[in-house]
């Protein structure tokens, strides 16, 4: 028998019965439906530290703020523990783990009964996207953990008008345990409850739109609304229904006139994506503004344009490396009402983490709880990953209408990576097709020796959706160049690729970045009026050295700078053909011959 520790909000025979056979398989103490309000946000809150899990920031430092320290081995996405579970192996492709759905099934079942014992099972209703949007969808999660909960109310829009808004409508199932059942009388201790590594499983089940999620509760394993519902399973859904699911920042240029386009893009993770959302432009009243930071969803509107929403509520960003000089708006948005996961605390009850712009003050408790002294110190005082999840709201730079439910009309997407080489500052591509080939060869150089790759190598992260994919990637390629048949090249985004990060040959930084980024949008601000002429090369489209904005740098980045910014690398590209065809081998017969195509015509520009 179910225990419902408060009323059950809806009608909705299929959400309830899934509700109640859950509780039956987990045996939680309790079963409570989230309302979304303030006044259960407070109450969680006070109980997760009540029980020491969290820390109370100082309020006169960062209202309305906690601390959490996750276990040590619970601090980041578990790639190599997330599955897509189709029907077949060949649709997950070669970028996904998979295990057949009825086997994952069985062992996770198993690994569900009574996992919730002791505690309290939380339905999340919760909507991605605007409540009500066209564009937006409904899930439920179920899970044992109050920190998903709060995490949830920041990062989507959660309660009772979601359910009125279901009614008897469709959701995506998404089921969360921590998987660590308490003995009677047992509690957590303050201690990030979670299970093994070789216990967690973040799966996905594309053809029922189920997500099960096990053992993990941190960020994109366990807050399943993010990468799971909006990047995996959405996939899925968009590759179906004809739209597009992406891992793409949304921002909203002005220029002086006051005129506004909209543009998004797709970056793998840590080449700036949140910070480029939210750039402060270092060219004269020129302004941008954040719609989304990691994900936008996309239809087609009447007039054959791509309409965008974010489908998240808040920012889950890396704090490390974050400072009022890299990203000032970001600062501000968790200067309050934000959760902190493994940021180190100071001793007046505020947070530092390192590349915060200021020295550590004073002695520091680091991320494990131990004491931290800068001076004596051999590792960081914040886990490298430690985020901060701050709501939209509180971004000075959002934008007005960045919760319109019928989207923002895209005007041009941005690809790019981190390349001390080869790739240009910026270029363009010639039509649809040559932009989808451009992201299907995104890229990033690896710098952290962690991954599994060799320092200085390139990964190949395609429209940086490689872990994010829900299905057979090679498929992916060909819904990309599907969407280009559904519209004509004056109402599609113009495709550009940018780099931020070329270095010279002695590796100093090529150009400035941050602020000084908006330089560059500005050309594109002007490619997509068509207003400007630009050099026809062997990549693409390229601007002239003098169409790139530099008042105010022009000593910092030379002309010798910007040539070699703008320049054509052809035996660095001749390189990288040999690269492209060994990663295009991986899709086999899923490859669409358009790509091959492409990269026939590429090579042959070349020679
Ligand atoms: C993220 C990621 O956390 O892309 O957004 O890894
Ligand atoms: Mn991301």
């Amino acid at each position: 028998m179910v225990k419902y520790l408060n009323q059950v909000p809806t009608k909705n025979a299929k959400l309830v019965k899934w509700v109640e056979e859950w509780a039956d398989i987990c045996k939680p103490e309790g079963v409570y439906w989230c309302d979304g309000s303030q006044a259960e946000y407070d109450r969680l809150c006070n109980e997760l530290v009540e029980s020491g899990l969290g820390i109370r920031l100082n309020p006169a430092k960062r209202p309305n703020s906690l601390l959490f320290r996750s276990d040590p081995s619970d601090v980041a996405r578990v790639e190599a523990r997330t599955y897509i579970a189709s029907a077949t192996k060949e649709d997950a492709g070669p970028t996904n783990n998979w295990i057949d759905p009825a086997e994952l099934k069985k062992t996770m079942l198993g690994l569900y009964d009574g996992c919730m014992r002791g505690r309290i099972m939380y339905i999340i209703p919760f909507s991605m996207g605007p409540v009500g949007s066209p564009i937006a969808k409904i899930g439920i999660e179920i899970t044992d953990s109050a920190y998903v909960v709060i995490n949830m109310h920041v990062m989507t829009r959660v309660g009772t008008k979601v359910i009125d808004t279901l009614g008897n409508g469709e959701f995506v199932p998404c089921v969360h345990s921590v998987g660590k059942p308490l003995a009677p009388g047992e509690s957590d201790n303050g201690i990030w409850p979670c299970a093994p590594m070789d216990k967690k499983y973040i799966a996905h089940f594309p053809e029922t739109r189920e997500i099960w999620s096990f053992g993990s509760g941190y960020g994109g394993n366990a807050l399943l609304g993010k990468k799971c519902l909006a990047l995996r399973i959405a996939s899925v859904q968009a590759r179906d229904e004809g739209w597009m699911a992406e891992h793409m920042l949304i921002l909203k240029l002005t220029n002086p006139k006051g005129e506004v386009k909209y543009v998004t893009g797709a970056f793998p993770s840590a080449c700036g994506k949140t910070n480029l959302a939210m750039l402060i432009p270092t060219i004269k009243d020129w302004k941008v503004e954040t719609v989304g930071d990691d994900i936008a969803w996309m239809k087609f509107g009447k007039d054959g344009r791509l309409y965008a929403i974010n489908p998240e509520a808040g920012f889950f960003g890396v704090a490390p490396g974050t400072s009022m000089k890299s990203n000032p708006n970001a600062m501000h948005a968790s200067s309050k009402d934000t959760i902190f996961t493994n940021v180190a605390l100071t001793e007046d009850g505020d947070v530092w983490w390192e590349g915060i712009g200021y020295p550590a003050p004073g002695k520091l408790i680091d991320w494990k709880g131990k004491e931290w002294d800068a001076a004596t110190a051999t590792t960081p005082a914040a886990h490298p990953n430690a985020r901060f999840t701050a709501r939209a709201k509180n971004c000075p730079a959002i934008a007005s209408n960045w919760e319109d439910p019928a989207g923002v009309p895209i005007s041009a997407f941005l690809f790019g990576g981190r390349r001390p080489s080869t790739v240009p500052l910026i270029h363009q591509s010639f039509d649809w097709n040559h932009g989808v080939f451009m992201g299907t060869i995104v890229g990033s150089e690896v710098t952290a020796a962690a991954l599994d790759v060799k320092a200085g190598t390139v990964r190949r992260d395609p429209f940086a959706m490689l872990p994010f994919c829900g299905y057979n990637m090679g498929d992916y390629f060909r819904h990309w160049l599907e969407i280009g048949t559904k519209s004509t090249a004056d109402k599609l985004p113009k495709i550009f690729y940018v780099n931020w990060f070329r270095k010279t040959a002695d590796g100093k930084w090529l150009w400035p970045g941050y602020g000084d980024n908006s330089r560059v949008l500005k050309w594109i601000f002007a490619r997509c009026d068509n207003a400007i002429e630009a050099n026809k090369t062997q990549i693409g489209y390229m601007p002239k050295v003098e169409d790139i904005d530099r008042t105010g740098i022009e000593d910092e980045v030379t002309v010798d700078d910007m040539k070699q910014l703008l320049s054509v690398d052809a035996e660095g590209w001749k390189k990288e053909i040999g690269m492209i065809k060994e990663h295009y081998a991986r899709f086999g017969s899923h490859l669409p011959a358009e790509l091959n195509e492409q990269l026939a015509a590429f090579e042959a520009r070349l020679n």
